[in-house]
């Protein structure tokens, strides 16, 4: 891992509150009728009128500014023409980079009146987040994350996924190390004092393997549940700090 400078905690902090700044402006927008076209849009024009750059947008080819997931797409789903209807569910996720730094964060938005599973996996999926995020300590690793992300969504009767998860993050998007939604305490990568990560556990109803898909010019790949039942992710950055850490999302 690689600590942020120490002259540059600051920048970080910023980009991490614009990054959270972002994704409640967009979430207001979510309602019946609205495509995601539009909240990309919305995120897109509210992110560069802060002096921000969506960092989606061209990153390895991806189209959009931002990622918008409904129902069974686990993460990177792409904005596009189809009006959310009544009862789906949207994870918006929003990258903005602001003076080199980058913040990334998001949450799960229901369009009108959502069923009892959806409100169900997305209060697991959220309290799995600020379990791992509570797992943090200077000097702890990146095992004792997914281990408490796991221990709970195991309990809770889900399925935290295996093939994706949280990252480094910094001066770059994705930095070392991968931060696993499962794993075993004091296992992994050593978490260094003032480097960042994120905390992102996408949570299933059913142990079945991930379906991936292809975006057209772009070696970025979206992800669904193959037997189309929701899925839930939020998302945090991280500062790990000299005792203990700092979320940076978080309004
Ligand atoms: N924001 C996502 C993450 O949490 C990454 C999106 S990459 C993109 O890591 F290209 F799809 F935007
Ligand atoms: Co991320
Ligand atoms: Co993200």
């Amino acid at each position: 891992m690689t600590p942020v400078k120490a002259n540059d905690i600051r920048l970080m902090e910023k980009s991490g509150q614009l990054a959270a700044k972002t994704l409640a402006h967009v979430g207001s927008f979510v309602r019946p009728g609205i495509t995601t076209n539009e909240l990309d849009k919305i995120a897109h024009d509210y992110t560069l009128s802060h002096g921000a750059r969506p960092a989606p947008l061209n990153y390895h080819g991806f189209p959009k500014s931002i990622c918008t997931s409904v129902n069974e797409c686990i993460c990177h789903g792409v904005p596009d023409e189809k009006p959310l209807v009544e009862g789906d569910v949207v994870n918006i996720d929003v990258t903005c980079e602001l003076n080199g730094y980058y913040g990334d964060t998001s949450s799960m938005f229901f369009v009108g009146e959502v069923s009892d599973d959806v409100t169900n996996i997305c209060d697991v999926a959220k309290r799995a987040m600020e379990k791992g995020i509570e797992a943090i300590r200077p000097f702890g690793t990146t095992g004792d994350i997914g281990f408490a992300i796991n221990k709970f969504v195991t309990k809770k009767g889900f399925y935290a996924v295996r093939e994706i998860g949280g990252h480094g993050i910094g001066e770059e998007f994705h930095m070392d190390p991968f931060v696993p939604s499962y794993g075993k305490k004091g296992r992994g990568d050593k978490l260094i004092p003032w480097a960042c990560l994120t905390v992102e556990p996408m949570i299933n109803i059913n142990d079945l393997p991930i379906k991936e898909f292809s975006i057209p010019n772009s070696s970025i790949k979206y992800y669904e549940t193959s037997d189309k039942t929701p899925s839930a992710q939020y998302e945090h950055t991280i500062m790990i700090t000299d005792s203990g850490y700092e979320i940076l999302t978080m309004l």
